[in-house]
């Protein structure tokens, strides 16, 4: 359910014709609705309601403009931040120290200073080495850390090759069979507050069935700890809930989630915590483009070139990912096309023989659910500036980010003199 809806033939946000937006602000422009994301929050929260004061941290990767992240931190969700600059924007956003979780295979010492200097809720250590480093960190500042061990739980997600991260060949977490011994290691280390397990074993997951199995496997290894004597008080399930991304896709919902995650945990007698991204912001955008023109090509489809492109846009790139992709005001006339974007490589194509809304030079369209991995994957190849992103509320908007301009992001470029 989203607030992105026909009236008398013209797509709007919420109460705001998406024409208006692009007049106002040019194209391509990502625009999100601040009900749908208050409304994904609150279903999301609800679902959960089943557990004991579940702990909700948005994976601020998947949106993290500042003015989504607020809109998340009214509704008391904290922040999964992966870098120090996520922990500065989760931190700008008013988000609670405690309610940050630092996850992340490769936190330099950089950034482990900065989180305890933060005193952040919790550091999710993806290795051995990790929780060295941290606790010699912590030890000489007097400070102690937060920490869960993240494990890999060797299952397969099914989903893309390039979002499954719990499976024993990728680079995330502790292999179960050695998890044990990696957490009586950590939790002997001064500086340290071994607390609980983290577990994510990937994104845009359809199906509950290896979520079921891997939190099976960690409530497995708390029993394991607690009978050698260490204390478990926390467990961090993270994010990986999937979208619909075509209209007809059926995916499971928060609440058959909720109740899996109830029925799983019941008799851990932990504090839990989750860290979706896609399922609170995924539907709560759109990216809003215009057509520059439509050209024959050697086969029956046209190509239909808009102005946003791969720099815009990754997923479909990177991930041959589908996005729909609708006529902002649809005549009722359908066509077979392929919608690519400007970019020298014909790795930026968005749809090929897409059955779709007929669209002509100038016309709008828009891609559904971009408001996750959508603009937080720009870059500005082809030198093509930063795309900029609104936030509709009702009636209003706001320009929530500025487009960026090709001469902008030169003029942080230098010719030395010996040039
Ligand atoms: N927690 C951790 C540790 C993660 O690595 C991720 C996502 C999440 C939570 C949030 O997962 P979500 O609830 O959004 O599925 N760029 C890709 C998705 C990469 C996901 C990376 N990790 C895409 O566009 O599909």
């Amino acid at each position: 359910m989203n607030h992105f809806e026909l009236r008398d033939g013209v797509l709007y946000a919420e109460d705001v014709p998406l024409p208006y937006i692009a007049a106002e602000v040019g194209t391509p422009v990502y625009v999100y609705s601040r009900a749908t994301l208050v409304r994904h929050a609150r279903v999301f929260r609800e679902a959960l309601s089943g557990l004991n004061k579940p702990h909700i941290a948005f994976a601020v990767k998947s949106n993290p403009n500042l003015a989504v992240l607020k809109v998340l931190q009214k509704e008391g969700f904290g922040a999964d931040v992966v870098s120090g600059g996520e922990l500065v924007r989760a931190l700008a956003a008013d988000m609670a120290p405690q309610d940050i979780v630092f996850s992340g295979v490769g936190k330099t010492r950089a950034e482990l200073v900065q989180g305890l200097e933060a005193d952040i809720g919790q550091f999710n250590l993806e290795s051995e080495e990790e929780g060295h480093e941290l606790s010699a960190i912590a030890a000489a500042q007097g400070k102690v850390a937060r920490c869960a061990l993240r494990v890999n739980p060797d299952v397969d997600a099914r989903t893309h090759e390039k979002i499954s991260t719990g499976k024993a060949e990728n680079k995330f977490g502790v292999p179960m069979s050695r998890a044990g011994e990696i957490y009586a290691a950590l939790a002997a280390l001064p500086g340290l507050d071994m607390r609980g397990i983290a577990v994510h074993i990937g994104s845009q997951l359809s199906s509950l069935e290896p979520l079921e199995t891997a939190f099976e496997k960690v409530g497995a290894l708390i029993a394991e700890l607690r009978s050698a004597g260490l204390k478990v008080t926390h467990a961090d399930l993270g994010g990986g809930l999937g979208v619909p991304y075509k209209a007809d896709e059926v995916m499971p919902t928060p609440a058959d989630y909720g109740a899996m995650v109830a029925r799983v945990t019941k008799h851990w007698d932990v504090a839990l915590s989750f860290e979706p991204g896609r399922v609170i912001a995924g539907n709560a955008g759109v990216l809003l483009t215009r057509v520059i023109r439509v050209k024959r090509s050697s086969n029956a489809s046209p190509f239909v070139v808009v102005d946003a492109a791969m720099n815009d846009l990754a997923r479909p790139a990177m991930y041959g990912a589908w996005h729909d992709i609708d006529a902002v005001v649809p005549n009722g006339a359908r066509h077979i096309a392929h919608v690519v974007g400007p970019i020298c490589e014909t790795g930026d194509t968005f749809a090929m023989n897409r059955e779709m809304d007929a669209l002509q030079a100038g016309d709008l369209a828009v891609f559904r659910t971009a408001g996750a991995y959508g603009a937080t994957m720009a870059s500005s190849y082809n030198s093509r500036g930063f795309v900029p992103e609104v936030l509709v509320d009702g009636d209003r908007f706001a320009v929530v980010a500025d487009r960026l301009p090709a001469a902008d992001i030169m003029a942080a470029e230098r010719v030395p003199d010996w040039l």
